[in-house]
């Protein structure tokens, strides 16, 4: 049995040998965001994915991202420590239900968020993520025709700041889903001077009360550089540990869900452990697989939004 420093000390060693590269979301637990080469939002890994060097990326996040960065680097190995380490908002569009939903709308353009398998994606004609949806909707004309998918809040949030009327898949996040606006309420009425921040993932109750709504790379970078001592967090709890890394002297409240469940953990997001990284990295396994027709089709709508989303900074 090999304690915490050592599986640190072997998976750096491992990582020089292989010249491999730890890419990690914000929701990982902390030891793995402590090991990482990258930390960051859905968009920062799928841009640090497009241009790693290294011969094998170790995704520490869940199955759609470590997807992503297969579809962008088909000749690496892309590895998942845990392959069982999904997404409720992906699941909750199967491709074959997407075909046909797509086909009673001949002439929409399809904007998938990134949190869907690789098989709707190659059903979409351009990916967004949380940070950059609004730049990706808004890249289209005001009267083009769009279906929104997988998820219907980030759908919804959108279409209220940008006036139109998407077409809206019937999906949702199960852990943002569930975080009660009534708890925002009752934790801003016992801290008034604290300011609400909030995932667009979550619904819009809970939208509506928020001083601020991002990314969680957005969310991080907000309470680093806003003048507030104290703030109510509506989203996974893994954002709290950089956020508590940039600012120690800063009170973080995190929104719980309803009276039966205060878990804000994305049960798939902490399925990855240090032990896993570690065995992942020695027998490099699991590895992501996918179809060279697939990769083909999911590529093109990838491509297009790190294009946007690049143009986007430039500006
Ligand atoms: P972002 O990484 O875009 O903030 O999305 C959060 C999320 O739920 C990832 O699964
Ligand atoms: Fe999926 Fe929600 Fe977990 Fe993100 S937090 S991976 S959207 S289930």
């Amino acid at each position: 049995m090999i304690n915490e420093l050592n599986i640190v000390q072997k998976i750096k060693e491992l990582k020089e040998k292989k010249n491999a590269v730890i890419l990690a979301h914000f929701y990982q637990v902390s030891e793995i965001q402590d090991i990482a080469d990258f930390v960051g939002d859905s968009l920062g890994l799928a841009e640090n994915a497009a241009k790693t060097n290294a011969d094998i990326i170790v995704f520490a996040g869940v199955h759609f991202m470590a997807e992503t960065a297969k579809i962008l680097n088909p000749h690496k190995k892309v590895l998942l420590p845990d392959l069982a380490a999904g997404c409720s908002l992906a699941d909750s569009c199967p491709a074959s239900d997407f075909k046909l939903f797509k086909a009673k709308y001949p002439d929409h353009k399809v904007i998938s968020y990134i949190n869907c398998s690789a098989e709707v994606k190659a059903l979409s004609d351009v990916i967004c993520t949380s940070s950059n949806a609004l730049k990706i909707v808004e890249s289209f004309p005001e009267n083009e025709k769009i279906i929104f998918a997988p998820d219907k809040n980030l759908g919804n949030y959108v279409n209220n700041l940008t006036g139109r009327n998407m077409i809206l898949w019937n999906g949702s996040c199960h852990v943002h889903n569930q975080l009660s606006a009534e708890k925002v309420i009752e934790l801003k009425l016992q801290n008034p001077d604290a300011k609400v921040i909030a995932h667009p993932e979550c619904q819009s109750p809970i939208l509506v009360l928020a001083d601020y709504i991002g990314s969680t790379t957005g969310l991080i970078e907000f309470v680093k550089k806003d003048s507030a001592s104290k703030y109510i967090v509506a989203t996974e709890t893994g954002v709290l540990h950089q956020m508590k890394k940039d600012c120690p002297d800063k009170e973080f409240l995190i929104v719980p869900a309803d009276e039966t469940c205060s878990c804000n953990d994305c049960p798939y997001m902490k399925m990855n452990t240090l032990d896993k990284l570690y065995r992942c990295l020695d027998t490099e396994k699991p590895e992501i697989l996918l179809s060279d027709e697939i990769i083909e089709k999911a590529k093109f709508p990838i491509i297009k939004m790190l294009e946007i989303s690049k143009q986007a900074k430039l500006i």
